[in-house]
C-alpha cells in the first residue's frame, strides 16, 4: 500500500455496531450461471422477499454495475476479471456497511470466482450456483444475445466462443431447468436467511 494512503476503517463505526444497528449479518451471496440462466431474476424475488422481512439487501448486476462504475470495461477475460475486481471491492463496502449484497454475475472462470472470494473474504463469500445447460438458455435467449453471438455480432459470448467453467466449490445449486422460480427463490432465500 502506498506510503500517503491511510486506512481509516479504525475511526469509523464499526461494521458490528451496524450489523447490531441493522439486525442482521452482513454478507455476499454471489450467484453465477450464464446468461439467461435466471441469476438476476432469482435475486431480485430474494432481494424483495428478505427486505419485506426487515433485512437491508442490495443487488448488484450488469444493469448497475456495467452501466456505471464498469462502463468502460468489454467482455475479454481481461476485462471480465477487472469488472469482477471492482465488484468484489464494492462488495466490501457493502458488508463493511453492514448491507447484504447479493451479486448476480456470469463470472464464468473458476479462477475468476476464486479471486472474487480472495478479494471479499472466505468467511462472507457464498456462492450460488444458477444452472441451465447453454441449450436451454440459447432456447429461452430472453435478450436475443445468442441469436446475435450465432450470427457473429457478438463475439467472445460466454457459452458461444467464450468459456463457463462447470463452479466447483459452490455452497448451493439452482437448478433452474429443472425447478420453478418460486422453487429457486425459496431456495436461496431460507439458505440466506441461515446466515444472516
Ligand atoms: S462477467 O463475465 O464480467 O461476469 P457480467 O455478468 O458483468 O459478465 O455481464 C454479463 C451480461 O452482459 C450478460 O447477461 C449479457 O446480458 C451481457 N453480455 C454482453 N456481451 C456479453 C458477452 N460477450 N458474454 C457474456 N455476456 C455478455
Amino acid at each position: 500500500m502506498a506510503d500517503h494512503i491511510h486506512p481509516i476503517f479504525d475511526r469509523l463505526v464499526s461494521r458490528n455496531e451496524k450489523e447490531l444497528f441493522l439486525n442482521q449479518k452482513a454478507k455476499v451471496f454471489w450467484f453465477t450461471g450464464l446468461s439467461g440462466s435466471g441469476k438476476s431474476t432469482i435475486a431480485e424475488a430474494v432481494e424483495r422477499e428478505l427486505f419485506n422481512l426487515g433485512h437491508l439487501v442490495q443487488v448488484l448486476d450488469g444493469d448497475n454495475i456495467r452501466t456505471g462504475i464498469c462502463n468502460n470495461l468489454s467482455f475479454s477475460l481481461e476485462d471480465r476479471k477487472e469488472n469482477i475486481r471492482r465488484i468484489s471491492e464494492v462488495s466490501k463496502l457493502m458488508v463493511s456497511a453492514g448491507v447484504i449484497a447479493l451479486n448476480s454475475f456470469v463470472s464464468p472462470t473458476n479462477d475468476i470466482r476464486a479471486y472474487a472470494k480472495s478479494i471479499i473474504g472466505d468467511a462472507d463469500f457464498h456462492l450460488i450456483y444458477v444452472k441451465a445447460s447453454v441449450e436451454t438458455c440459447e432456447a429461452r435467449d430472453v435478450k436475443g444475445l445468442y441469436e446475435k453471438a450465432r450470427a457473429g455480432i457478438i463475439k467472445g459470448f460466454t457459452g458461444i466462443d467464450s468459456p463457463f467453467d462447470e463452479p466447483t466449490d459452490v455452497q448451493l445449486i439452482l437448478d433452474t431447468e429443472s425447478e420453478t422460480k418460486e422453487e429457486s427463490v425459496k431456495k436461496a432465500v431460507t439458505y440466506i436467511k441461515s446466515l444472516i
